[in-house]
């Protein structure tokens, strides 16, 4: 990293991180693209419970959002992915700044912030090039709980389902207003 890029990192992690005129183009940059996934599989989801139940959308589900995550990401230049301290998919396991990350925010929505606003964003170095890394956490709202919410309020047909498609399952037992994951963007500083 160039006397530069520490200062401009240095400059970054001094950043509120709630949206201020002061942020970054790049940061606005991030919401948008972290913003624009969740509602797109959030209308996939219902329109697919209501024709065959939930258990009728968990194949949807499995398929529809890394679909969504590559088109966004083929139209932004951003790399986009879910990840969850209690994965259901074996491979939305965090790295060590996302881990971190899902537990501030954990602890940040136990303390009263509102789970929907919750962000964080920063300017990271890795192997001498500077990435930018932002995350958005996914809170659990009621429709969630078809598949999220605790084992036995689940119906037996999406129990049954998630235990041949999911045997290591970790992602169920939330309640409304916990956060279930985030997404998480990352993209080299050009
Ligand atoms: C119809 C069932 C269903 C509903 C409803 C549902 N999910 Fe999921 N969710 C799944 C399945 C199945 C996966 C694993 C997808 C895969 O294979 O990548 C998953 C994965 C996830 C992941 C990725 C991390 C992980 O654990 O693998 C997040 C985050 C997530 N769901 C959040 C939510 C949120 C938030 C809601 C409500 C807005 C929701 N889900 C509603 C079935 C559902």
């Amino acid at each position: 990293m160039d006397g530069r890029n520490l200062r401009t990192a240095v400059a970054l992690m001094l950043l509120p991180l709630a949206a201020s005129a002061a942020d970054p183009a790049w940061i606005g940059e991030a919401r948008t693209v972290a913003t624009s996934v969740p509602p797109k599989l959030l209308a996939v989801l219902r329109a697919e419970i209501d024709k065959g139940g939930p258990e009728g959308a968990i194949a949807t589900c499995s398929e529809v959002a890394p679909q969504l995550a590559r088109e966004a990401s083929q139209a932004s230049g951003w790399a986009i992915r879910r990840v969850s301290l209690r994965q259901r998919n074996p491979k939305a396991v965090p790295d060590d700044w996302e881990r971190a990350t899902l537990q501030d925010f954990d602890r940040r929505a136990a303390a009263g912030e509102n789970p929907a606003t919750l962000e964080r964003a920063e300017a990271v170095s890795v192997d001498g090039q500077t990435v930018w890394r932002y995350m958005r956490a996914l809170p659990t709202q009621e429709l969630c709980l078809n598949c999220h919410g605790p084992a036995d309020k689940l119906s037996a047909a999406v129990r049954a389902q998630l235990q041949s498609r999911y045997p290591n399952d970790l992602a169920v037992g939330y309640s409304v207003g916990q956060i279930r994951g985030a997404m998480t963007i990352r993209k080299p500083q050009p």
